[in-house]
């Protein structure tokens, strides 16, 4: 059985510096607290919460220390509510997205009537908003152009992890009603990446393995995607979760992928797993004895060396001159 990793996963620049934030938060004075779960992994924010971190909604339900600001980012009114409040902030806004947000802004200040693509519920794209002084329209398809009645000049922003394909019809279309477009592609290609990794290997393998929380709208996504080129596409959160009648006859390689919110120990977790059943269900397929007579398959001839395939654990290596 062979294990393969798909080329790009896990955490994604942004993430991973997020987390990495909050760590260093949970190691200093004072206790704290960020708004909102950091990212979308139940395990990483238990993990966060054992050194003393704990999510909140509100930044009133915070009484003093630091407030932490996850990667999707906030608008400015949060801000100001957390220094009337004398709280220390942390802000762990993934750069990507702060590009966006200040995009919103200037195109605001400067007269633009702001459109945002992107999905009207995400948390990121609500920071966007805020930051057009709640002025900008989010729309997530082609045809709500259709109910805009638009001014002179239109600055268009990008949710940074909106597929670039569908935000360039967009534009498009929106160049052929507006004279005056001024497009900010503030797309981040990480989960893109990801994307188009894991489908190029859930195309090749036999069995594909999603890691990642199951409130992660990218890991989700990474699932359904593989699960187009691939039947056996499984999501799991955790090792735990692997179930042994997978691994029925036919299943020879397995991809592994996980989304930009799963942690390096969660993919190693199930990798170290992967090679422990490999191990165990080569043990099942043959039994093999000194001066048994087998058949194989000559895989390949390097240096002097035969490979042969018997159908066991690894391949067996014979001097060229057996
Ligand atoms: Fe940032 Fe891109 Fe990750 S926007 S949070 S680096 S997916």
């Amino acid at each position: 059985m062979e294990i393969i990793l798909a080329e790009n996963h896990g955490f994604c620049y942004g993430v991973k510096r997020a987390v990495e934030m909050a760590n260093e938060a949970a190691n200093s004075d004072g206790k704290s607290y960020t708004l909102g779960p950091i990212i979308h992994n139940p395990q990483v924010v238990g993990r966060l919460e054992d050194k003393g971190v704990s999510p909140v909604q509100e930044v009133s339900d915070i009484a003093e220390g630091t407030m932490i600001i996850r990667s999707h980012g906030v608008g400015p009114a949060i801000y100001e509510e957390a220094e009337e409040k004398g709280l220390h902030v942390v802000d762990a806004t993934c750069p990507h997205v702060k590009k966006a947000q200040m995009a919103a802004y200037e195109l605001s200040e400067a007269g633009y009537q702001v459109i945002i693509v992107g999905e009207k519920s995400h948390p990121e794209v609500k920071s966007i908003f805020e930051w057009s002084k709640n002025r900008a329209i989010i729309i997530e398809h082609e045809a709500e152009l259709n109910d805009i009645v638009f001014f002179n000049k239109v600055g268009v922003v990008a949710q940074t992890t909106f597929s670039g394909e569908e935000f360039q019809k967009i534009v498009n279309s929106l160049i052929e009603r507006v004279e005056n477009v001024k497009v900010e592609r503030t797309i981040c290609n990480a989960t893109e990446k990801r994307q188009e990794a894991a489908m190029e290997l859930a195309n090749q393998v036999d069995m594909m393995i999603v890691i990642g929380g199951k409130n992660s709208a990218n890991t989700t996504r990474l699932a359904e995607l593989c699960l187009k080129k691939n039947k056996h596409t499984y999501h799991i959160e955790t090792v735990n979760e692997i179930n042994d009648n997978w691994f029925n006859k036919g299943i020879n390689t397995i991809g592994i992928t996980a989304g930009a919110s799963t942690p390096d120990w969660l993919i190693e977790e199930v990798y170290h797993k992967m090679n422990q059943m490999e191990n165990f269900l080569g043990d099942d397929l043959k039994e093999i004895q000194q001066g048994d007579i087998v058949q194989g398959k000559i895989i390949s001839i390097y240096n002097n060396e035969v490979f042969v395939d018997i159908g066991y654990k690894s391949e067996g290596i014979i001097p060229i001159n057996e």
